[in-house]
């Protein structure tokens, strides 16, 4: 039987972040409007964070006010603090996102918090998203190692995951920042997260520089995750994870999952076009 699955596109966001030279904003405008055309329910295209902290992304709003909505996308936004939350919704996103750690070293290198602290702030952003009526995603990183602290535990996972929860995330992505994250760990990371928060809330979303993102996507299928994040192209790593490679790649990720009789509804063509773009944006 066709498994529905969803791919939640990141790469204008943890894509583009990690980019040295600076994008043009309609360079990033033109790739977001190519992405809407191929079916997505989500597309992750800015952050609203410290441009002194991620240059690349100070451009967010102008983002959000150039490009062409699709009436059934979801344009979303990263918020770290109530100044974030304040630009996302002037901007008019769909969706926020609160973005934790699991590990204190990537957690003070991320955000310049403890993850107690990191907490704390997301609470206001979340009182407020609620406040407004804005769905709400979390994210935890370094779910099986950190780059600065190593191996990250599951319990210290599976914590972060029941605060975002308590704070009415709608779903969790789990983030294998640093893209070394063994599909052994990985599994058991999730059996560890799935006992705070049921398969059906959770997303994967794994790096690849270790070249095991697809495997560790099948681990998350077996425990039942029918969400994974990508990018387009393979774009990412992330500023703050030294030596993470990019976002698994979209068009990759779309041909594995159909290999396993999983539904995108994705339009392959659109999405080559989409990572052509993006390469090209990266080429420049
Ligand atoms: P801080 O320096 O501790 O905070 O940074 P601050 O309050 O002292 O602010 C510093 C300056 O930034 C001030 O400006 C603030 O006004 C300004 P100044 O007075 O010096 O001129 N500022 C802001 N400006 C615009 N928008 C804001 C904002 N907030 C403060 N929202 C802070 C703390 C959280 C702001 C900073 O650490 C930050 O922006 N971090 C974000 C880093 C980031 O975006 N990382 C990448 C995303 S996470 C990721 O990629 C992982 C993920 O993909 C999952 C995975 O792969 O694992 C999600
Ligand atoms: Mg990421």
């Amino acid at each position: 039987m066709t498994e529905q699955v969803e791919i939640f596109e990141v790469g204008p966001r943890d894509g583009l972040q990690n980019e040295a030279r600076l994008i043009s904003t309609a360079d990033k405008v033109a790739l977001i409007d190519m992405l809407s055309q191929a079916g997505f329910r989500r597309i992750e295209v800015a952050s609203f964070v410290s441009p002194k902290w991620v240059p690349q992304m100070a451009d967010g709003a102008d983002v959000l006010a150039q490009i062409d909505r699709v009436e059934s996308v979801s344009y979303a936004a990263l918020t770290p603090n109530m100044r974030g939350f304040d630009g996302a919704v002037k901007a008019r996103a769909d969706e926020i996102a609160i973005f934790g750690s699991a590990s204190e070293g990537f957690s003070k290198a991320n955000l310049n918090a403890t993850i107690d602290e990191s907490l704390a702030r997301f609470a206001d952003v979340a009182a407020a998203a609620k406040a407004e009526g804005m769905p709400m995603r979390g994210y935890v990183s370094c779910v099986t190692d950190c780059p600065f602290d190593g191996e990250v535990a599951p319990g210290d996972v599976a914590r972060v995951v029941a605060a975002l929860r308590d704070m009415g995330a709608y779903e969790v992505s789990l983030g294998d920042t640093l893209g070394r994250g063994l599909p052994e760990r990985v599994d058991a990371m999730l059996a560890a997260v799935l006992e705070e928060m049921p398969a059906d809330r959770l997303a994967g979303h794994f790096h690849d520089t270790a070249g095991r993102a697809l495997e560790n996507v099948d681990v998350a299928l077996a425990r039942g995750l029918r969400v994974f994040d990508a990018a387009v192209g393979g774009l990412g790593g992330c500023p703050y994870a030294p030596g993470a490679a990019g976002n698994v790649a979209t068009e990759a990720l779309d041909a594995h999952l159909r290999e396993r009789e999983c539904d995108t509804g994705l339009d392959v063509n659109v999405i080559t076009q989409a990572a052509e773009i993006a390469k090209s944006v990266r080429r420049v």
